[in-house]
């Protein structure tokens, strides 16, 4: 008797691409937009082979336990895997992946994007024309702080943390960062230099976060840390909202103590802290760092690959934990 093919959850809608890889397989796609209620996601689960999840579901032992022992394989179509109890699917001789690399150069593009923005006031500027508000051509109208030739901060000299710093170098600006680390290619090629995190904040200009979200780096930049800063400087975070403590943040903000901020990622997504909502110096993108239609695809072949190969009992390409 013909084998049955084994069944694989995909927790919401992806791109085609990645979904047209999996067609051999018993596919569930178990959300077409939002992200599943959890009692769904409890339910859909049993029996499976795979998950091919996303950032927005938490996959913990709950889940990996109501799957049952027919789970070899979560696949997360996504670089960060704070959602995912790493050490629990270890445990259960669950293989998790990720999805790095494929989304560097998007990623450092929002960085950008939100160093300019809130540099140059654009979220203000945008208000203002929409409103009806804008008048005429003004000597001081909107006037903001050049990003040009500053020194930029990173924080996190990763896969997203190198590829701003490359952007960085067309600005003309001098680059600061902090790793576990050295970079000896980074500090060779783009002028990068390692200093503490003490030093980059108060050196800084701009100061970008790329660190995954960790026991070590929850709340990294609270309000002592946020107080270090020059007044005259911008916060940008595209890594993981609980890396920065948002109410210290917005205090900052709202005390003119730093000069703005941009954010694409928040402590409780997608809530954003009230007094955040308030603020003119602060630009709020919806966690779009890696939302251009060529890497999503490109993120959702990968998970799509990973879960094939684990499936079809080869390495994965992109393992966070390996077979023991
Ligand atoms: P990566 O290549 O692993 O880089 C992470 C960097 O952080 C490394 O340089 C690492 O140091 C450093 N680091 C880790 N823990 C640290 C600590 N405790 N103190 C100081 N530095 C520390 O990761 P990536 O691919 O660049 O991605 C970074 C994060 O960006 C992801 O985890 C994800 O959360 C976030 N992200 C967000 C979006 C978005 O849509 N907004 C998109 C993609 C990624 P070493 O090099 O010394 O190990
Ligand atoms: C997005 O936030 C990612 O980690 O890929």
């Amino acid at each position: 008797m013909a084998e049955l093919p084994q069944k694989v959850l995909v927790a919401r809608r992806i791109p085609e691409v990645g979904l047209d890889l999996l067609s051999g397989l018993d596919v569930e796609v178990l959300s077409e937009e939002d992200p599943p209620p959890r009692t769904a996601l409890l339910r859909a689960v049993r029996g499976a082979s795979g998950i091919l999840t996303t950032l927005t579901e938490r996959v913990d032992a709950e889940v990996l336990d109501a799957a049952g022992p027919s789970l070899e394989v979560v696949a997360n179509m996504a670089v960060g895997y704070d959602n995912i109890d790493v050490a629990a699917a270890e445990k259960r001789g669950v293989i998790v992946t990720n999805t790095p690399g494929v989304l560097d150069e998007t990623t450092a593009d929002t960085a950008f994007m939100l160093m300019l923005a809130a540099a140059r006031r654009l979220g203000e500027a945008e208000r203002m024309v929409r409103a009806g508000r804008w008048r005429h051509w003004g000597p001081e109208l909107l006037v903001g702080l050049d990003v040009w030739g500053k020194t930029l901060g990173i924080v996190g000299m990763g896969r997203i943390g190198q590829a701003v710093a490359r952007r960085a170098r067309g600005f003309g600006m001098s680059v600061l960062y902090t790793a576990r680390s050295s970079k000896a290619e980074a500090e060779r090629e783009l002028g990068a230099r390692r200093v503490h995190l003490e030093e980059l904040l108060a050196e800084s200009d701009f100061v970008s976060l790329h660190v995954p979200l960790t026991p070590q780096t929850h709340r990294l930049i609270g309000s002592k840390e946020l107080r270090k800063m020059k007044s005259t400087s911008v916060l940008v975070n595209t890594a993981r909202g609980p890396v920065v403590d948002e109410e210290a943040l917005a205090e900052a903000l709202a005390e003119g103590r730093i000069f703005a901020a941009g954010l694409d990622v928040y402590e409780n997504e997608p809530g954003v802290h009230p007094k955040l909502l308030e603020l003119e110096n602060v630009v709020l993108a919806p966690h779009i760092g890696s939302a251009s239609i060529e890497t999503r695809n490109r993120m959702a072949e990968m998970a799509a690959r990973n879960l094939l190969a684990v499936l079809r009992g080869e390495e994965p390409p992109n393992p966070v934990v390996t077979r023991r």
